[in-house]
């Protein structure tokens, strides 16, 4: 597993360790978490060698290192996810589609998450979050709040998007597969009875059958721009774009939608609550925002309806959520694989190795950050805007061709969120202390932040 560097290339290889034979340094990573990577970049520098996952790879951090590998997509790179999440996924994902078929798909997606469509499915998102909230204030005891959002995400997936009218039973049988699913989409692939890859097959292929079902009896609506959900949207993208979408690339596509919301989501919801309560000037200043605009009044949010651009307009929240998703970025890379040997910071990425580009290591050592580690959402305002010395030094939805599709729906949610909190909810800690934060598989803290929740004012 020793992958070979390139003897025509006379650039050194990274530095870095390779681990044991098989699993690599994969154990190291799995318990130091973000400690793992920081330790062996302070070590080896933003460009070194490991072996996670079954293979070996080169992990780069850095602006201008991750601004060559995401601008270099087709060129020097091209995506290459570990095996489980490739089966799991499945052919049909764009996360495992290339070249001109991404293209092709990514195309068709796009509509999904247009403006028109994000407004239509605004109202949808608002109620689940109220709905939601409301549950949490009505429970005596305090709720864990990476778990909830988690659930909410997932309700927010499956509603809104997808538009399945499944009972309270069903949607938690759902939830459960759908764990499964997302816990192993990134395993050792070793398909053996107790494996962690074998319960993620089980789990997709349960989930892939409950989405037939639900698919075959669901309503379809789209007419013109009155759409129902995002399904609707992209079966009538895929007829403008003359694609007929097999029922294998529906339920492949629809399962990863919800894989790319629902963890995402849920750790950003979860680093936004926490945020707020380590910080009530914050929250202060964003009911200030609210009451400005007229969108708070009397310590109740106006209950008239909320459009999409004055959501959008509010500078003080872009700030707040853009910081959440600096300091906790949800995702913490993106793999990929040299389709030819390449220089990054005067060493060599030898052709068929793997690369991971790093995102929160890349937010954290970024020089144009002051005080790099505080929280300070004014960073983004107008006069500050330190993320305007180039886009790569801040990346939570990645960059180039494959950037995240949903930014901006992801965006919404928590705008929504965040007014929904700061306008009508009252929120404790529940514990004396603020938590410990573990990053993977992705940022949350480790008794899941237990918060009591009051209810409207
Ligand atoms: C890709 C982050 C929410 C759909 C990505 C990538 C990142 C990311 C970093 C690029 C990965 C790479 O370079 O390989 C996030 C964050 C989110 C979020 C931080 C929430 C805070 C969502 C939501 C959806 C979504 C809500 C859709 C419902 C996608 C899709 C891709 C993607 C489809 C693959 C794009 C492609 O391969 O062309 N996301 N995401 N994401 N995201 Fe998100």
């Amino acid at each position: 597993w020793t992958a070979t560097r390139d003897k025509s290339c006379k650039l050194p290889m990274p530095k870095g360790s390779m681990g044991f034979p098989v699993i690599g340094e994969t154990c190291h990573w799995f318990f130091q978490g973000a400690g793992f990577h920081a330790s062996r970049r302070q070590k080896y520098g933003n460009v070194f060698k490991t072996h996670l996952l079954g293979r070996p790879l080169i992990r780069v951090t850095g602006a201008e290192n991750v601004r060559k590998v995401l601008m270099g997509e087709h060129s020097l790179v091209t995506v290459d996810w570990p095996q489980s999440t490739t089966t799991l996924l499945g052919p049909n994902s764009l996360a495992n589609s290339i070249g001109d078929i991404h293209r092709k798909r990514r195309k068709i997606f796009a509509k999904v998450f247009s403006h028109e469509a994000l407004e239509s499915y605004l109202p949808k998102i608002q109620l689940v979050i109220q709905e939601n909230l409301r549950l949490w204030s009505s429970n005596p005891e305090p709720i864990n709040v990476y778990r909830e959002s988690q659930r909410l995400s997932f309700h927010m997936a499956v509603r809104v998007l997808l538009g399945f009218r499944v009972s309270e039973e069903e949607m938690r049988s759902l939830f459960h597969t759908f764990q499964d699913f997302v816990e192993n989409v990134f395993s050792l692939p070793i398909d053996l009875p107790f494996s962690g890859y074998r319960k993620g097959i089980r789990a997709r292929d349960s989930l892939q059958k409950s989405i037939e079902k639900a698919i075959r009896e669901k309503p379809l609506h789209a007419q013109g721009k009155d759409y129902t959900d995002a399904l609707d949207v992209l079966l009538e993208s895929a007829k403008e774009n003359n694609t007929e979408l097999t029922m294998q690339e529906l339920k492949e596509s629809t399962i990863e939608l919800i894989f790319a919301a629902f963890a995402t989501t849920a750790s950003a919801s979860t680093s936004l609550i926490m945020q707020l309560l380590k910080h009530p000037a914050v929250l202060e200043k964003l009911r200030e925002e609210l009451r400005s605009c007229g969108l708070l009044h009397d310590g109740c949010l106006c209950q008239g309806e909320l459009r999409l651009d004055s959501i959008f307009s509010l500078k003080y929240l872009d700030c707040v959520i853009k910081e959440v998703l600096r300091l906790f970025a949800p995702v913490s890379g993106g793999y990929r694989i040299a389709t030819q040997t390449f220089e990054l910071d005067g060493v060599q990425v030898p052709k068929g190795w793997s690369v991971m580009y790093s995102i929160r290591d890349t937010h954290d050592t970024s020089a144009v950050f002051k005080d790099v580690e505080a929280f300070d959402p004014d960073r983004f305002s107008p006069e500050r805007s330190e993320d305007r010395e180039g886009r790569f030094h801040y990346l939570p939805f990645g960059g180039g061709v494959r950037s995240c599709l949903g930014k901006q729906l992801a965006t919404l949610f928590l705008k929504l969120l965040a007014v929904e909190l700061a306008g009508g909810s009252r929120f404790e800690l529940a514990t004396r202390t603020f938590p410990r934060l573990i990053s993977v598989p992705v940022v949350h803290p480790t008794d899941g932040l237990r918060v009591k929740f009051f209810g409207l004012d």
